[in-house]
């Protein structure tokens, strides 16, 4: 298996690092647009395998795309991050003509990919990366519900004090603010987490989740890249190994949840043709507000791209 990550930035070399680590693909590509850091990040990784025990070769090239000539997965991570006092939105005008072109050069030397994407503003980088590829939304959608209920869940953990590793949970919408967190669908070691954690609390841990990546550009002064590495990996994994796990991913909806034409984070089952099937969940009528408020917020970036090209 062959897999290719675009931007050796730290968000694609984590997800290029634990891509390796994992053994998840023999053959593990990192491209760049900046002279010698896809080849010095890929080389210092490789260069970890005696110490670690993996045999994934992991190889750099500088904007040679023939490198990674038929990727099974490609992952897209390329773009700039955003800085304290923006939102994501912030990047379109930078972003969307950056993912544009990784496409064009991706599809060209890997046109049966299954693509990824992570660059930001996620939900409208994922719409971009469709217009400029054309294919299918199985094949082509974007992370983001992974790492935010990861945020979830590790602030549950530690809110009360056990493994995150016990806490299921299930998110909806937009990468943003107006992401939609379902209560109603999180369990610790199924145990519904409402019987676990006081009202105030879990709402507090609601609101922090919808924030958390501003959490830490305000912190870092720039955007996360550990969590948002491996939840582009975990993906990789799922696809790859056809294990047709269950995440929350950003899929054009075609009519599901009343939705048409829209990318939001919905729950599907994620396998070798990539998304295999999108599960619909029977919303109450105040889940279903908070999802109509995020597809409006998403829709609105969406004509936002339109109206550049
Ligand atoms: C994240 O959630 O960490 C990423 O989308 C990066 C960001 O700007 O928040």
């Amino acid at each position: 298996m062959k897999v290719t990550v675009v931007g050796a930035g730290n968000v694609g070399a984590t997800c290029a690092d634990v891509l390796a680590y994992r053994e998840v693909a023999n053959e593990i590509v990192l491209v760049d647009i900046k002279e010698g850091l896809a080849e010095g990040k890929a080389l210092d990784i490789w260069q970890k395998a005696p110490i670690d025990l993996y045999d994934s070769r992991t190889i750099g090239a500088t904007n040679d795309y023939s490198k990674s000539a038929n990727s099974d997965v490609v992952v897209i991570t390329s773009g700039l991050p955003r800085k304290p006092g923006m939102s994501r939105d912030d990047l379109i005008g930078t972003n969307a003509g950056i993912v544009k072109s990784v496409t064009e050069n991706v599809i060209k030397y890997s046109p049966e990919a299954i693509i990824i994407v992570v660059s930001n503003p996620l939900d409208v980088m994922t719409y971009q990366a469709h217009l400029t590829s054309k294919l299918p939304r199985t094949k082509v959608f974007g992370m983001a519900g992974i790492l935010d209920t990861a945020r979830y869940r590790a602030f549950l953990a530690e809110a009360l004090n056990i493994s995150p590793k016990d806490i299921q949970a299930m998110l909806l919408g937009g990468h943003g603010d107006t992401m939609v967190p379902l209560p109603r669908y999180t369990t610790v070691a199924g145990i519904p987490v409402t019987e676990l954690i006081d009202k105030d609390k879990l709402n507090a841990i609601l609101e922090r989740t919808k924030v958390g990546g501003g959490e830490l550009v305000k912190l870092m002064g720039t955007s996360a890249w550990y969590a948002p590495g491996s939840a582009a990996a975990q993906m990789v994994e799922a696809i790859v190994k056809d294990q047709r796990r269950v995440f929350p991913v950003c899929i054009r909806l075609d009519g599901e949840y009343g939705i048409k034409d829209c990318y939001l984070g919905v729950p599907v089952v994620l396998g070798k043709n990539g998304i295999e099937k999108v599960i619909e969940l029977d919303l109450n009528p105040e889940e279903r507000i908070l999802l109509e408020s995020s597809r409006k917020a998403v829709r609105e970036v969406m004509d936002v791209l339109e109206n550049l090209a």
